[in-house]
């Protein structure tokens, strides 16, 4: 089987491009970020704290957590029910950021990453794909943007949507995100050693997904 691991911070376009590339080579996209926004917002809907170990580890073994693909699409359900896209709002968010630093968590959802990527050609995106999921991937790839593209590009997201929110606090979120990500003792948010870095802060999506989709092909040999 050949593996993609994609790693890099929040609101680098990482899902978007990923399955964009996923469609082009004929692999199965694997958004890790969905697990744990449904570890995340099951604690909320349960009351919990998702910061607090305590308060998360006794809910650990009553989550049923499914990933299903269809059309290249994954949708994440949470006991049955699809919550592909509850899972996006603000508050899961942050509470997905809370509970990745729990090392109980990250192991929870780890054999469900590393069975897809045995059973299946991947492209799979997160923060820890290179580093610790999948150290032995095919290919790895970086994909980063300086914060202010980062938070410009999901400013103009919200503002399509009709979500009006000023730039600055959307640029904090992103900041905080980047921290906690990158701070956490377990699985840190970085670049593997052999990851090769792509800075699409001057890239737009299209150009994005050439220079990666060029760079995979060279070292996979894949056509698709
Ligand atoms: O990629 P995303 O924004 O959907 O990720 C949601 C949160 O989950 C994010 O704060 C970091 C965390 N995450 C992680 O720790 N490891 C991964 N492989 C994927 C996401």
């Amino acid at each position: 089987m050949i593996s993609i691991a994609i790693d890099g911070p929040a609101g680098a376009g990482k899902s978007s491009i990923c399955r964009r590339l996923a469609r082009e080579l004929n692999f199965l996209h694997v958004d890790t970020g969905a697990l744990y926004r449904a570890v995340g917002l099951f604690v909320l809907r349960r009351g919990g704290d998702p910061a607090d170990p305590r308060s998360v580890l006794p809910l650990l073994p009553r989550i049923r957590l499914d990933l299903q693909f269809a059309d290249g699409e994954q949708r994440i359900l949470l006991d049955g029910e699809d919550v592909s896209e509850a899972i996006r709002s603000p508050e899961a968010s942050c509470a997905s950021s809370a509970v990745s630093a729990l090392p109980e968590v990250r192991a929870f959802l780890l054999e469900q990453q590393r069975s897809l990527a045995r059973q299946h050609n991947v492209i799979m995106d997160g923060r820890d794909i290179g580093t610790v999921v999948l150290p032995d991937a095919t290919v790895k790839i970086y994909l980063t943007a300086d914060a202010e593209v980062r938070a410009r590009r999901r400013w103009l997201e919200q503002r399509q949507k009709g979500v009006e929110e000023p730039y600055e606090q959307v640029l904090a979120a992103v900041r905080l995100r980047d921290y906690q990500d990158s701070h956490r003792e377990v699985a840190p948010m970085r670049r593997a050693p052999d990851a090769w870095l792509c800075d699409s802060s001057a890239l737009d999506f299209e150009e994005t997904v050439a220079v990666l989709l060029r760079y995979i092909r060279e070292k996979t040999g894949v056509k698709g």
